[in-house]
C-alpha cells in the first residue's frame, strides 16, 4: 500500500519531470541534517539567542575600521555556528540536488545557506542570496575572494581592483542589501522557472520568500519539502512532509527507476 509521502514523492518527480525550467529556492533546513542548526522552531539559533542586531550593517557604514576591530567579540557571539559550519559536509538532501541537475531535472538552485555545502556536493548552478562564508566581497564592485588567501593588511581592508569599495565577508548581515548581482540573478531565474521546490526554509525572509509568489503568480507549480508547515504550504500544489534526505533521494529514486 502506498504510504502518503510515497504517493507525494511520485507526484512530485511527474511535476519536476513535466516541468520545463525547474529552481530549487533551499533554506537552513537542508543543512540541518548536516549538523548546522536552524534559525527559526524551537530549537532555532534566534530562537535561542535572539536576532542578530539589525545596527550591525549600519555599525559597519558608519565606522568599518570600528566594526573590523570588533570582529573577535562578533565571531564569540556565534561561536555555536561557526563550529558547526566548520565541520559540516554535504548530506543526501545535498547529493540529490547535485544528482537532479546532473539529470537534467533541475536547472537551478537559489540558496539562503551560506555553508558551500551546495558547491561542496557537486552542484554548479548556484546563486547564494545571503553569500557565501568561505568568500570575501567588496561591498562597492561586489568582487569576491576566497577567504583564504586574501591579505587584510589594513583595517578596513581596502578593493584591490576598485581600490575605493570596502571589503567584508560575503555573508550578508541583517540590515544589509542583498548584492544586486545575486538579487538579479534571482529575479531572473524565478521569471524562467515554471516549477520552483521550496526546501527547508520557512519562508519568512524577503525577498528570498518573494519568489516563489512570483513564480506562482506567472503559472508555475510550487513543491514544498519540509516536515513543518509554512505561510506558503496553501500555494503548493505538492507538500513533501518530511526531512530533506528522505524527501529529496525518494524523487531521484522514482526519476531514475521511471
Ligand atoms: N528538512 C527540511 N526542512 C527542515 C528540516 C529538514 N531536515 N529541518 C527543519 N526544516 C525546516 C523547518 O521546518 C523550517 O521551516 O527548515 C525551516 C528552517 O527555517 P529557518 O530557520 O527560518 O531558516 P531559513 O528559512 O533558511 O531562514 C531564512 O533567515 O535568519 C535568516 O539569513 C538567515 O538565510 C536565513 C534566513
Amino acid at each position: 500500500m502506498t504510504t502518503g509521502l510515497e504517493a507525494a514523492i511520485e507526484e512530485a518527480a511527474r511535476r519536476i519531470a513535466s516541468s520545463r525550467y525547474v529552481v530549487a529556492l533551499v533554506g537552513a533546513g537542508l543543512s540541518a541534517e548536516s549538523g548546522v542548526p536552524t534559525f527559526r522552531g524551537p530549537e532555532g539559533l534566534w530562537t535561542k539567542h535572539g536576532e542578530p542586531d539589525l545596527r550591525d550593517y549600519e555599525r559597519f557604514v558608519e565606522d568599518p575600521k570600528r566594526w573590523w576591530e570588533m570582529r573577535q567579540e562578533r565571531a564569540s557571539r556565534f561561536a555555536e555556528l561557526a563550529q558547526a559550519l566548520e565541520s559540516a559536509v554535504p548530506n543526501a538532501g545535498h547529493l540529490a540536488l547535485r544528482d537532479l541537475e546532473e539529470m537534467g531535472q533541475l536547472q537551478h538552485i537559489i540558496t539562503q545557506n551560506i555553508d558551500n555545502l551546495h558547491q561542496m556536493a557537486g552542484s554548479q548552478a548556484i546563486t547564494e542570496i545571503h553569500g557565501n562564508r568561505t568568500k570575501m566581497r567588496c561591498v562597492l564592485c561586489n568582487r569576491r575572494w576566497p577567504v583564504e588567501g586574501f591579505v587584510i593588511d589594513e583595517l578596513p581592508p581596502k578593493c584591490p581592483e576598485c581600490r575605493s569599495g570596502i571589503v567584508k565577508g560575503d555573508t550578508v548581515m541583517f540590515g544589509e542589501p542583498i548584492p544586486r548581482d545575486a538579487l538579479d540573478e534571482c529575479i531572473n531565474q524565478s521569471r524562467m522557472c515554471d516549477c520552483m521546490l521550496l526546501i527547508g526554509t520557512s519562508a519568512v525572509v524577503y525577498p528570498a520568500a518573494q519568489f516563489p509568489i512570483d513564480v506562482k503568480s506567472s503559472g508555475g507549480v510550487l513543491i514544498e519539502v519540509n516536515p513543518n508547515e509554512t505561510p506558503l504550504t496553501s500555494l503548493c500544489e505538492v507538500v513533501l512532509r518530511a526531512p530533506a534526505g528522505e524527501a529529496l533521494t525518494g524523487v531521484v529514486e522514482w526519476l531514475r527507476q521511471r
